[in-house]
């Protein structure tokens, strides 16, 4: 494992946070052999099939399900989660900003919860419930919670497009969490429910081309969902340089209009020339 080089800044925090849940950051692909001492050979190829069948967009959803089940346990998560623990910092991280004194928030999505207690550790002010459709996750995240004291959160194993409450979140928080829901209209129906009058969704995704934020964006705008904030969060697991965007949306907020492709064509660019830059350094300290 390389050195975590945020130790002693703001991030700090949530690295020191992700390592109660065995999660740590790697450079470069060191990550592998640290996974294969670290997870017994048939978890391994279970997971790295897992990973496989997730490309599939009509992967059923008991496959999925199990899939997540399994990476939620005690031992597994852990190993199988650091290979993102930059992508889930950083998304932490801006989901962390825009929580506000007093919100009731929803983390949909939560897995393990392991950003769900770093929010309720931080903002003591506010209630969070985890929900996930992966109940062995959920029941990792109790135990976890319980085991860290955290008391202002709660988690529930529920399917999130049969999620009931009405006008109840004033935020509710997608970590590449709804990009993975298939009916994403559904989703956006649910979404539109159970969120109070004006309250909010952060949502930080894998939408990784044009289309897929174009159509994401769409999607929840057609909800009355009004797209209020668009940036990009970077993290360079496994020495792979990468972003997400970052998008806040309003309930019955004012219609903006974004430029969605001027905005995914300068950070396509950004990433790119970012690598390029790497690229140079590595080749010139090899000599
Ligand atoms: C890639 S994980 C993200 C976990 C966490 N939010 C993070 O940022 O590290 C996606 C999670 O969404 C959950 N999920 C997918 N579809 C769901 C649904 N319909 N209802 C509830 N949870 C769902 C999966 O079980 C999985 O735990």
């Amino acid at each position: 494992m390389t050195k975590n080089p945020n130790k002693g800044n703001e991030m700090d925090d949530l690295f020191d946070h992700l390592e109660q849940y065995g999660i740590k950051w790697f450079a470069d692909e060191c990550y592998f052999d640290w996974v294969e001492k670290n997870l017994p050979e048939e978890v391994f190829r279970k997971v790295s099939k897992g990973f496989e069948d997730l490309d599939d967009p009509n992967l059923p959803r008991n496959i999925r399900r199990n899939f997540f089940n399994l990476i939620g346990m005690d031992r597994v998560c852990g190993p199988v989660h650091s290979m993102k623990a930059k992508q889930i910092c950083r998304s932490g991280e801006f989901a962390d900003s825009v929580i506000e004194k007093g919100d009731s928030v929803l983390d949909l999505g939560c897995h393990t919860g392991h950003l769900t207690t770093y929010y309720a550790r931080r903002k003591n002010y506010i209630s969070i419930l985890g929900i996930d459709e992966a109940q062995d996750a959920i029941s990792f995240a109790k135990g976890k919670a319980a085991e860290l004291g955290i008391k202002n959160c709660s988690f529930e194993a529920i399917d999130f497009l049969s999620f009931e409450p009405l006008n109840h979140f004033d935020l509710v928080i997608s970590t590449q969490s709804l990009y993975s829901i298939t009916d994403l209209a559904k989703a956006a129906k649910v979404l539109r429910r159970i969120t109070k009058d004006n309250g909010r969704i952060v949502a930080i995704e894998p939408l990784n081309s044009r289309e897929k934020l174009n159509h994401f964006v769409s999607t929840l705008e057609n909800h009355q969902l009004r797209l209020e904030h668009l940036s990009f969060v970077f993290y360079d697991d496994l020495g792979n340089y990468q972003g997400n965007p970052a998008l806040v949306f309003r309930k019955n907020g004012p219609s903006k209009k974004y430029d969605l492709d001027t905005a995914f064509n300068l950070f396509h660019t950004h990433i790119l020339s970012f690598r390029k830059i790497l690229l140079d350094i590595l080749k010139k300290s090899r000599g």
